[in-house]
């Protein structure tokens, strides 16, 4: 049977330099997971029906995220189930061709630094940066191999995909992993974003782009025009490419440039058989169609990444009008749920990746911490160099001001010498180093649609706390207490004495 040849016959070099490994497409990258021993293949057939999701919890919830499932007999579908491809520090960076993520935040932080270096020598050394900004555009192709069959008409038909129908009470399938292409009406600029599709029937599918997402924007200028707005949803891909359709990339800036950035390596795009959208010419799966401007249909409940259900809302609704795929795909999925669940791995590659350009914006930021265990923007521990009185405001400020982490609904600024990433010295310094009444500052504003506690969807209510020393201009006439430390003597004299304590 042709699906059962997975895995493209790349094959890679052993290679200390990890930044030459782009993957050619999702196969190349599980072909790889294979081999290093990140991923399981489940011979049993199981059902996409509340089972894989079972068994995946079980896999996500292991200390360090367990391993990639590829599940090669889902019960309903020809098609086998990748799952959990990302969900651990090693496989996320693996998906991003390196090392660790954080290589990728210290390449960004190079390539931000603002001085133009003196010298011949020192420009010269600019050059390997320019030479990878410079690859980074993606290029256009004549053929795909995610064209290789073609089902348009009546041929369309969802239901042979694999989709999982999560949990219980979810109100459907679900498309967990989309990458959905869309072009803003006005200046043509494309957007990828990740929006979870339900599955209606065999042609149609709910659009989940949420109020404050771009996807949403494009729509609302189409209808604005009463236009349809064309779109195409990419399934399975080097997941530097899906990575970049889940990065939270200021608007006008092309995820496929991002893509190509990380990947060093242009992404290839092709164009969809029957709409004018371009998609990743070595995508597994395509879904094109589009979205009419004043259509909408109930969508939900889905069991969701904060670990509860969301409720029915009512969402645009996507008509697919061609489904092309590989020969042998494999479609990708995750599942979202209470935390950790493989999108936790993928949130902490973005805020260490992202740090850098949080902190050209508001350079005093030290380090900041979204704990996957608060859904990340529900709670953020940040630390600040605080040079002025009200800094640590002027921070919470910037942070609601900023991007996606307008969401962040509880923020705690603490000094620059406390390590936000140890969430027990976080807890001690916060808890110690409050007056509540006077540290701290409730605002209102956009709030993340799937938040379930605020007083409206989408809109509500955020908090901030002072942690931070406080000034005599701050209010505080008091000596603020000195961190217990013992002296660097002491230790070194126990030190050298602590073989002979028997302890
Ligand atoms: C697994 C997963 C599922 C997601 N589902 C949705 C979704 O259904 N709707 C949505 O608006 N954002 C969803 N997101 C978040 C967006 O993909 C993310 O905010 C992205 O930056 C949006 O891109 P945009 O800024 O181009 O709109 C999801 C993220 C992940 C990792």
């Amino acid at each position: 049977m042709g699906y059962r040849v997975y895995y493209s016959q790349r094959s890679y070099p052993p290679s200390p330099n990890l930044y030459s490994m782009a993957y050619n497409n999702f196969q190349d990258f599980l072909g790889r997971l294979e081999r290093e021993g990140e991923l399981v293949r489940i011979a049993e057939p199981v059902s996409p029906y509340l089972e894989i999701t079972e068994i995946a919890d079980r896999m996500m919830k292991r200390p360090g995220g367990g391993k990639a499932l590829l599940f090669d007999h889902p019960t309903s579908s020809e098609f086998p189930v990748a799952i959990n491809t990302m969900g651990s520090r090693k496989r996320m960076s693996m998906a991003l061709g390196v090392g660790d993520y954080e290589e990728i935040a210290d390449e960004l932080s190079e390539l931000l630094k603002p001085d133009v270096p003196q010298g011949l020598a020192a420009k010269l050394k600019m050059l390997p940066k320019l030479g990878r900004l410079a690859s980074a555009p993606p290029k256009t192709v004549s053929e795909g191999a995610c064209q290789e069959v073609v089902h348009t008409g009546d041929a369309v038909n969802l239901g042979r995909l694999p989709i999982l129908h999560c949990w219980p009470d979810d109100g459907g399938p679900f498309i967990t992993l989309p990458l959905v292409f869309t072009y803003d009406p006005h200046s043509g600029k494309r957007n990828v974003g990740m929006y979870r599709m339900q599955v209606y029937d065999r042609n149609t599918a709910g659009m989940h782009w949420q109020l404050h997402k771009v996807g949403a924007e494009h729509h609302r200028r189409s209808a604005e025009a009463n236009r349809r707005i064309e779109v195409a949803v990419a399934l399975g891909a080097d997941p530097a490419v899906t990575f970049s359709a889940i990065a939270p990339l200021p608007p006008g800036i092309d995820e496929m440039l991002f893509a190509g950035f990380l990947r060093h390596k242009p992404v290839p795009l092709v164009k969809c058989k029957t709409v004018d959208v371009h998609v990743p010419a070595d995508a597994e799966f395509v879904l094109e169609g589009y979205v009419d401007p004043h259509e909408t249909k109930p969508e939900g409940p889905f069991g969701d990444h904060t670990g509860f259900y969301t409720p029915i809302e009512p969402y645009p609704v996507f008509h697919v009008t061609c489904i092309t795929h590989r020969r042998s795909p494999v479609y990708p999925a995750t599942i979202v749920g209470r935390p950790p669940m493989e999108d936790g791995w993928m949130g902490k590659a973005i805020e260490r990746i992202f740090l850098p350009l949080v902190k050209l914006m508001v350079p005093e930021i030290v380090d900041m911490n979204l704990p996957v265990q608060a859904c990340f923007h529900n709670l953020c521990f940040v630390s600040i160099k605080k040079r002025y009185p009200g800094h640590a405001y002027k921070v919470m400020n910037a942070i609601w001001g900023l991007g996606q982490l307008m969401f962040t609904k509880m923020i705690f600024v603490l000094d620059a010498d406390a390590n936000v990433q140890d969430i027990d010295e976080c807890l001690w310094r916060v808890t110690n180093n409050i007056d509540p009444e006077r540290d701290m500052l409730i605002t209102r504003g956009p709030i993340d649609v799937l938040d379930h506690a605020s007083r409206e969807v989408g809109y509500g209510s955020k908090i901030g706390f002072d942690c931070t020393r406080k000034l005599a201009a701050e209010g505080y006439n008091r000596t603020w207490p000195a961190d217990i430390q013992m002296t660097e003597a002491v230790k070194q004299r126990v030190d050298a004495m602590w073989h002979k304590l028997g302890l």
